[in-house]
């Protein structure tokens, strides 16, 4: 974490807002929410995170999607895959992804994740708003997907660090909800997430 001494010399005060975030779920007739999909490359977290994004749309749920790929382009274009630089990338999601909860959203996020550290760190940024969501499937299914073609490249070691080949994975311990991509479809998948958004996100 790059840490800012001025901030920490509490010289910031804090501004209170004039619209609370009940006010925007009741408005939304929604309760904002981080949905925090984790799994190893390849295990499904964006299809599933757009797909269910789509279909909480169309029926007029609030929602907007953090991919990891999408945000390594700009505000995270400055970090690798170093652990220090994965942690940071996870701090940072995990602020942003507070914010749009606060903003009455419901926000599916698709990242690696792999630390349990920065994970329970994403949580305590978002309390009781944050649901961990564990997209699980193997390395070996994971790799036969190889739809980026990612893992025959860090296989070839052209691929530094790669989750799950030369980097770790810890999988969730306690996770709100598990979604065995290797058990079901697609639609089923998507299917039993929207089913508990839409239960915990219920007003
Ligand atoms: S992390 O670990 O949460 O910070 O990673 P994340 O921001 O989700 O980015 C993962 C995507 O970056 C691509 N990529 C890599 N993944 C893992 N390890 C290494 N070394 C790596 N290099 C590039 C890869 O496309 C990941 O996307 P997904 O969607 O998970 O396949
Ligand atoms: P990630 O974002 O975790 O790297 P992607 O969503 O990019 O994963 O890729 C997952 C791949 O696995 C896609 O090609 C997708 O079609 C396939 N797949 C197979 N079964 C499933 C499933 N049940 N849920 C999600 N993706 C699945």
């Amino acid at each position: 974490q790059r840490s800012n001494p001025a901030i920490k010399a509490a010289n910031i005060k804090k501004v209170d807002l004039l619209v609370n975030r009940s006010e925007r779920e009741i408005r939304h007739g929604h309760k904002g929410a981080v949905i925090w999909l984790t799994g190893l490359s390849g295990a499904g977290k964006s299809t599933l995170a757009v797909r269910t994004e789509r279909a909480l749309f169309e029926a007029g749920w609030q929602t907007y999607v953090l991919d990891g790929d999408n945000l390594r382009h700009g505000l995270n274009s400055d970090l690798g895959f170093s652990a220090d630089d994965r942690s940071e990338n996870i701090r940072r999601i995990g602020e942003v992804a507070s914010l749009f909860a606060s903003a009455g959203l419901i926000v599916l996020t698709a990242f690696i994740s792999p630390y349990q550290r920065d994970r329970s760190r994403a949580r305590s940024a978002s309390a009781d708003s944050f649901h961990e969501i564990y997209v699980k499937a193997s390395l070996e299914a994971c790799e036969s997907r190889d739809a980026k073609g990612l893992y025959r490249r860090a296989r070839a070691g052209e691929i530094k660090e790669f989750t799950g080949v030369s980097a770790p994975y810890e999988a969730p311990q306690a996770p709100e909800l598990v979604i065995d991509t290797e058990q079901a479809d697609v639609e089923r998948c998507v299917h039993d997430l929207a089913e508990y958004i839409r239960k915990v996100c219920s007003r």
